[in-house]
């Protein structure tokens, strides 16, 4: 017997009863704008092609980058749903205002709709991460920027959608992390990974090293220790350049996942609102740990939008044996 998505919401709304149906519906937005991203993704090199030919074509189509498709997708999706005030993406420099009017519009979502741009033309996985916040109380539906400038330990639910080797949606909504993976031929995501935990001790380091000359040296130190052996065992190293498909597995086989800050990124280059937060918020409901190497990922009170920030998250010990070596 398998599990839709939809029936573990409706599973979960008789567990919890407290849980705003709204922020279900909202979820189901996800669900809906990543079949139709995903559909788009299997057929990535396709489309390519496709897309030269219409440039002779006299009705003059013109196909779009899928990037800007999933952006597209996704305020789509989202802005049809009467609870989201504001939506704010990575691909818009400032936040969208949706049913300015409407009291029922009660949601902020940000999101990264895709994730791992560079390895879109090579075929290997990307993602879509998202992060939802309540409306913060006395604030104006104008006030669009303050409905997002929340900490991350305001998320009332995150999560991302990885398109790998199969669709997997994974999120939270402080209900534990679970996992969906989609199945293609009857269009439904279908629960696989119940209650995510991750391993208090993983298998593998990620972290681009090609920097390593450039990074602060508590990193460079960090790096060298795992590498010798010292935090009680020897890892194995893996970077895809998708930070979500780089946190999933780190997620599921535990170990860590570094992008520090660099001369080019001297904040770091990963965006705290829409790539960071919804993983330290995944991360941090399956027992791992993230932080910014000075304090809690969910716990930085941001100030811009775009705003960057060194990213180290992973399992207990890789993150306990971080946070000693950085003190050291
Ligand atoms: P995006 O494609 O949304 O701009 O994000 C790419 C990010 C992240 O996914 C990845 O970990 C990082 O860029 C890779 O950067 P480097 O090539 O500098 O390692
Ligand atoms: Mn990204
Ligand atoms: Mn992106």
């Amino acid at each position: 017997m398998f599990t839709t998505f939809q029936q573990h919401i409706v599973q979960e709304q008789t567990r919890r009863p407290g849980s705003p149906v709204e922020l279900q519906w909202l979820l189901s937005g996800v669900i809906l704008a990543s079949k139709l991203i995903q559909s788009q993704v299997r057929r990535a090199g396709l489309i390519d092609i496709l897309g030269a030919v219409n440039e002779i074509n006299p009705q003059g189509e013109v196909q779009q980058k899928l990037d800007v498709y999933a952006n597209e997708t996704l305020i789509k999706c989202f802005g049809l749903r009467e609870s989201v005030g504001v939506i704010a993406s990575e691909e818009n420099e400032f936040p969208i205002a949706v049913h300015p009017n409407s009291p029922e519009a009660q949601y902020a979502i940000v999101f990264d709709p895709l994730d791992g741009s560079s390895n879109i033309d090579v075929a290997v996985t990307i993602g879509t991460t998202f992060s939802i916040l309540r409306r913060p109380e006395n604030c104006d539906t104008s006030d669009t920027l303050n409905w997002v400038l929340q900490p991350g330990r305001q998320q009332v639910a995150a999560g991302y959608v990885l398109y790998g080797s199969s669709t997997v949606l994974v999120y939270s909504m402080g209900n534990g992390v679970h996992g969906f993976t989609f199945d293609p031929s009857i269009g439904s995501y279908i629960l696989s990974h119940e209650n995510i935990k991750m391993p208090e001790q993983g298998t593998y380091y990620s972290i681009n090293e090609a920097y390593n000359e450039i990074f602060p040296s508590k990193y460079v130190e960090y790096i060298k220790r795992v590498r010798k052996g010292e935090l009680g065992k020897f890892y194995s190293s893996r970077f895809i350049g998708s930070m979500v498909a780089d946190f999933h597995r780190t997620l599921l086989r535990g170990g860590i996942f570094i992008y520090p800050e660099t001369p080019n990124y001297p904040n770091g280059r990963l965006r705290l609102l829409y790539e960071a937060n919804p993983i330290a918020y995944i991360a941090e409901q399956a027992g791992g740990m993230a932080t910014n190497s000075v304090q809690p990922i969910l716990d930085i009170q941001p100030h811009e939008l775009h705003q960057r920030t060194p990213l180290v998250i992973g399992g207990k010990s890789e993150m306990e044996a971080f946070m000693n070596c950085i003190q050291d």
